[in-house]
Formats: C-alpha cells, structure tokens, sequence
C-alpha cells in the first residue's frame, strides 16, 4: 500500500510530507481530521505552543537518560503510540505493523479494540510492551471477555475511552464521502458506550483490583478525582485529538488542573497535539509520565511503515534529549513546572504549526 522507504528522512516535517504523497484523500483526512470546526484540533498545539522555557545552564548534562519507567517496565521514551483504531486503512498490516515497530524501537503501544488484526494477533506480531483500549460495546460479559484476552495475551493495563459517549461529526469525513470500510462494524453495540458511567467503573475495580485500569478521555479535574476515588491507577487526560467534543481546551492546558486533582494518587498520561520533542518535555515538566503519540504514530507509518516509524521515534529521542541537555538537566526527575513559563504563540496553530519551515528551493 505505501511506497517503499526511499531515504532516511532527517527531521518529522519529511516524514508527513511523505505521509501525505502516499495516502489517498480519505484516509489522510480520516487520520489528520477532528470534530466539526476542529477548534480543539487547534487548540492542542496552540496551548503547547503557549509554553516556553526556562532553561537553566551549568549544570553538567555530558550524560543524559532519556527513558521512562511505563508499567513496571522500561520505555526508551516517555511516550506510547496511542490507540488508532481502523490503522490497516493507513498501513499495510494495521496494529501489527505499529507492534513491530513499538517492539524495534522499545516504546508501548496501546492497541484500539477497533483496529485490525485484533488481539491476538497483534500482541503475536511482536513482543511490543503492551496495552489495551476497549470501546465498550456491549454488556459486562462483553467487557469481562476482552479483559481476559487481553490478560492472557500481555497487555499489561486495560483502557476504557470514556470520551465517546456520543460518536462526533467528523466534517472532512462527511465531506468527502469517506465512508470508513470499519463503521459499520464499530458503530455497533455504541448504546451501550452511551450508557456508561461510574458504576461501570466501580464494578471493573471491584472484579479486577490487580489490573491496572486506564480512564482515557478525563478533561477536568472534577473527573480526575473520580478516577481516584475509583482506585484508577491511570488518569489519561485527552480530547481524542480534538475528535470528540469541539471547542474544548488543549489537553497540556487541562493537565496542571488533573495534575492537582489527582496529587500524586495515580499516575497522569496525556496527548493531543504532541508532535516534537519539545512538546514531551513540556508534558513530563507538567507532571505527566507517559504522553500518547497519535497522528504522529500515523503519519511515520504512512510514511514508511515500520521503518518509518521507527525512524520518526528516533528523531523524537533526539530531540527529547537535546531539550533536557539544553534545559540543564539529565533525566526527567530533575524537570520541574519551573522550567516552564507562559508565552504567546509565535504562530496561528495549524494541523502542522509544528513543522512550519519552508520547503528548500
Ligand atoms: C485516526 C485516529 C484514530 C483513533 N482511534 C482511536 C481509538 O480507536 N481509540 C481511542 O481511544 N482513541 C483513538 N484516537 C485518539 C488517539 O488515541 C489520541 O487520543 C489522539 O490521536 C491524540 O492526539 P494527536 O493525534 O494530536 O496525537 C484516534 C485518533 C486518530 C488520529
């Protein structure tokens, strides 16, 4: 389905132009699309771009650890690829290919209930560290049996994605005519996501207290302390990538307000938006510990499968590192919000304000 890897791309901006040369118009607009006027599409990179830094010099950064602990377990990065549901119409191969390449580089990956091949075959696919994120889409036995499989297949955690209580207008779909091969089969059973609420919760903690439990799409810190009163372990602050619910805020400028709620009682993860190195520090600086990586998952896979991927994660490791060294600091411990200061945007945001340099002559 792509076209073969032809050059080593060296910065992210390569990687989606190449992303876009190779995807046909409705997937593309499926991967890079949001909720009706994608106010919340925009406001994620915008409140990343409204922090800047306070770097703090002399201080010996000749040695720098870049990884992560994630789920008792160590990840080159403090990220994960977020779950994308419907990957095999961006990729040849779906989940397994974003597995492989997971696996290859040494991040996690989250896999969408609504992906294909399912899984089974994707936790076989590679020995990725791993979780999984289910739409609730039937009864609790429903729920009970992906547990299991997901249990017995690796996955170290299980989400639910809370922020779909209603499937959004997705305009650039409807506008385009995109009808999404897998829709027929995810819309089934959605009265049932509809229908959830914390009892749904209570009920997965009280049958599964040793499983970790992920609540994914947490937008206040009202909610955030529900999650803690629940005993969640991770409070997963998202908007969907500005998918779901137009005009709310950037996820990073929700996340001091959770960060607070959830004082130190569960671990924060986020995304929305997150495209450069930059923009993880910014989020681990805030207090989270892991930050989801979505359309950038997609694009570097568009862009070269597993190859590419792996190559995207590699310029993100480098620029992580290139922002603590530069900051005066040599692990993620020693950040802290006062390496932070609020600034304005020195760009309207856009679908790629993160990459605005001009193409060379
Ligand atoms: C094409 C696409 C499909 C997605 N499918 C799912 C899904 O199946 N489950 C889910 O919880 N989130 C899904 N998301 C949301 C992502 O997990 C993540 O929250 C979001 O993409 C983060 O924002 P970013 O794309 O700006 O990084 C999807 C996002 C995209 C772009």
């Amino acid at each position: 389905m792509n076209a073969p890897l032809q050059h080593d791309f060296l910065t992210l901006q390569e990687i989606w132009k190449a992303a876009q040369r190779n995807l046909p118009p409705g997937p593309w607009s499926y991967l890079m699309g949001g909720a009706e006027t994608e106010t919340t599409v925009l406001r994620n990179r915008q409140a990343l771009d409204e922090i800047a830094f306070r770097p703090r010099v002399l201080r010996d950064v000749s040695r720098i650890d870049s990884s992560a602990p994630f789920m008792g377990s160590k990840s080159r990065l403090p990220v994960m690829l977020a779950p994308i549901g419907g990957l095999e119409s961006i990729v040849e191969g779906g989940a397994a290919t974003a597995a492989r390449a997971a696996a290859q580089f040494g991040v996690p990956q989250m896999l969408s209930s609504v992906c294909q091949p399912g899984l089974e075959q994707t936790a076989a696919a590679a020995d990725a560290l791993r979780v999984f994120q289910l739409y609730v889409r039937g009864d609790d036995a429903f729920v009970d049996d992906y547990v299991r499989r997901a249990r017995a297949n690796g996955f170290r955690a299980f989400c639910l994605t809370v922020d779909v209580a209603m499937y959004s207008r997705r305009e650039r779909d409807l506008l385009g005519r995109f009808v999404k091969p897998w829709r027929a089969r995810a819309i089934e059973g959605v009265a049932y996501q509809s229908g959830l609420s914390w009892t749904q919760v209570k009920r997965f903690k009280d049958k599964y207290p040793d499983y970790p439990l992920i609540i994914k799409g947490i937008a206040t810190a009202e909610d955030a302390e529900l999650c803690v009163q629940h005993g969640v372990e991770v409070v997963y602050v998202s908007n969907h990538g500005g998918r779901q619910l137009d005009h709310g805020l950037g996820s990073i400028a929700v996340l001091p307000e959770v960060i607070s709620a959830v004082n130190q009682k569960a671990e924060v993860w986020v995304d929305g938006g997150f495209m450069r190195g930059t923009d993880i520090v910014k989020a681990i600086a805030l207090g989270a510990t892991t930050v989801g990586l979505g359309r950038l998952t997609g694009l570097a896979l568009a862009a070269g499968g597993v190859p590419g991927l792996v190559r995207a994660l590699e310029i993100l490791e480098d620029e992580v590192r290139i922002c603590l060294g530069l900051l005066g600091v040599t692990c993620y411990a020693e950040l802290t919000p006062k390496h932070l200061t609020r600034a304005s945007a020195v760009r309207p945001p856009g679908t790629f304000s993160a990459f605005p340099l001009p193409d060379p002559e």
